[in-house]
């Protein structure tokens, strides 16, 4: 597989809120690569599932080919990914309360890991990709050339999130409640049976918590750089 890429691989892994995507995506543009996030894929599948109304509690006896059926696929883009459920782009549904509260759950389930492998090594195949999520490095692309693993402190975390959901000077009691569900998430992720979230073997860990947006880009960019000496 490697000897066909024509560029490398770089995995971000890391619990939620420690920056993945947005660094990924960064690092991405600064090397010319295509960023994929995968957290994007199962948000999809979630979102995908839950549109065909099977009830929750049916969702662990699901098989592959019942997920694949539902149709999550990716459309390169000159940066990225779109990805599309049933041929149709989705964006904005995916970040929804809705998908985000039940997608750790169908990220636990054997069938949800086997479902989308096949469709993340195809957007890797030819390299040049930044990758993000919780088992890039460890399972989808163990012999990524480059794997950082990012982690921050649970509260700096939510108070990013909160951020992002526009939440300019959270209250104590705003963070809290975050922290409570980022970190129950965080032990879904890291307690499951497949794919838990873990550090990668020969990452390079990043701590985020008090390190600058353009330091942690920098310092990826760095690691890649130094791959290929001029
Ligand atoms: O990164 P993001 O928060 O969008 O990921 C959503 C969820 O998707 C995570 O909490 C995790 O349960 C799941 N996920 C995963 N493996 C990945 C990426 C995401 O299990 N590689």
């Amino acid at each position: 597989m490697k000897e066909e890429r024509r560029g490398p691989i770089v995995t971000l892994d890391g619990p939620a809120g420690s920056g993945k995507s947005s660094t990924a995506k960064a690092v991405a543009a600064r090397l010319g690569f295509r960023h994929l996030d995968s957290g994007a894929l199962y948000r999809a599948l979630t979102f995908a599932l839950l549109e065909s109304g099977v009830p929750e509690e049916r969702w662990t006896g699901l098989t592959e080919a019942d997920l694949l059926a539902l149709e999550v696929s990716v459309e390169p883009t000159e940066t990225g990914f779109d990805v599309l459920v049933a041929g149709r782009a989705v964006g904005d549904e995916l970040r929804s309360q809705r998908v985000t509260s039940r997608v750790a759950r169908l990220a636990s389930l054997r069938a949800s890991r086997a479902c989308l492998m096949a469709l993340q090594r195809a957007a890797g195949a030819h390299g040049r990709l930044v990758a993000d999520g919780r088992d890039m490095g460890s399972v989808v692309f163990p012999d990524a050339e480059v794997k950082v693993y990012l982690v921050a402190d649970l509260t700096e975390r939510a108070r990013r999130r909160l951020r992002d959901e526009g939440v300019r000077v959270p209250t104590d009691r705003d963070v809290a409640a975050q922290s409570g569900v980022i970190a129950e998430r965080d032990r879904h992720d890291s307690e499951r049976e497949f794919s838990p979230l873990r550090k990668p073997e020969a990452s390079h860990l990043i701590d985020t918590t008090r390190l600058s947006f353009e330091n942690q880009v920098k310092s990826i960019v760095s690691l890649v750089d130094r791959l290929t000496p001029p």
